[in-house]
């Protein structure tokens, strides 16, 4: 796998955190500290409704913003919802998928797949989230778990668009937990979704394709993740929302690049 081609990607996702006023200063704090780095692509995730004044404020050299959640329709009468075609020009990215929306608010195979589908429609770069929960774990199924997420959540999606999409493995388990994955459950986790995506889109778009890993992530256990083979980068909640921590995790995933020149 030709792993130093792929750009490092560290995302932040701000969850249901921070008003509008705190996310402002937070942002402010977090461009101070972070230095922007070529070949780490730095993603923020907050809350849909500062995102339009956080766009006015962040500087694009440094950071990229991502949609939390969006509807998959581009316009109608869906009340309370917001479209991805309407956050056009404010979002780079979009998170499709993330456990929280699979488990908490029952989304379904058939919702992600058209949110990745309205996401390329819109020029988004979707970040397709897949993991297995515990009692799959448990019950050895985490590879099947896996094959038919990305199956499903990349139907439709064309050899073109598939450079567009990054894949985000998080098992459910590790997410908010503390509980972290085994290096060596990651790293065949990654391997079997880069197989899958060589076997739907050949060996170039699975060498192409950015694979990351998000569940309990801080700044001490971040580099021994970006050690792991096949692994671009990291997604990160809890430690997200602390400035120090997460201009450190940017500063180690700089770092494991210069490590592989
Ligand atoms: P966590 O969240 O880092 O707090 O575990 C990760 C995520 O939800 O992507």
């Amino acid at each position: 796998m030709t792993q130093k081609a792929r750009n490092k990607i560290i995302i932040g996702n701000w969850k249901m955190n921070l008003r509008m006023d705190e996310a402002s200063l937070y942002l402010n704090k977090l461009q101070k500290m972070v230095k922007g780095h070529y070949k780490v692509d730095i993603i923020l995730g907050p809350s849909i409704f500062s995102l339009q004044s956080l766009s006015l404020q962040l500087d694009r050299r440094k950071f990229k913003l991502a949609a939390q959640n969006f509807y998959w329709r581009d316009m109608g009468s869906y009340t309370g919802e917001v479209s991805i075609a309407q956050l056009k020009g404010i979002v780079d990215y979009a998170f499709v998928g993330h456990s929280e929306r699979r488990h908490v608010f029952n989304e379904s195979e058939r919702d992600i797949r058209a949110k990745v589908q309205s996401a390329l429609r819109s020029g988004i770069k979707p970040i397709l989230c897949v993991g297995e929960t515990l009692i799959e774990r448990t019950n050895n199924e985490t590879k099947d778990v896996l094959f038919d997420q990305v199956l499903s959540g990349l139907a439709n999606v064309t050899s073109s668009e598939i450079r567009e999409v990054i894949i985000a493995y998080e098992p459910v388990w590790a997410i908010g937990s503390g509980e972290s994955a085994k290096a060596n459950d990651v790293k065949k986790a990654v391997k079997l979704i880069r197989k899958q995506v060589a076997y739907l889109y050949g060996k170039k778009a699975a060498e192409d394709i950015n694979v990351i890993y998000g569940g309990s992530i801080n700044k001490d256990n971040a580099a021994s993740y970006l050690e792991i083979e096949g692994i671009d980068g990291l997604m990160i909640g809890g430690a997200s929302l602390n400035a120090y921590q997460f201009s450190d995790i940017i500063e180690t995933a700089y770092n494991s690049i210069k490590e592989e020149k």
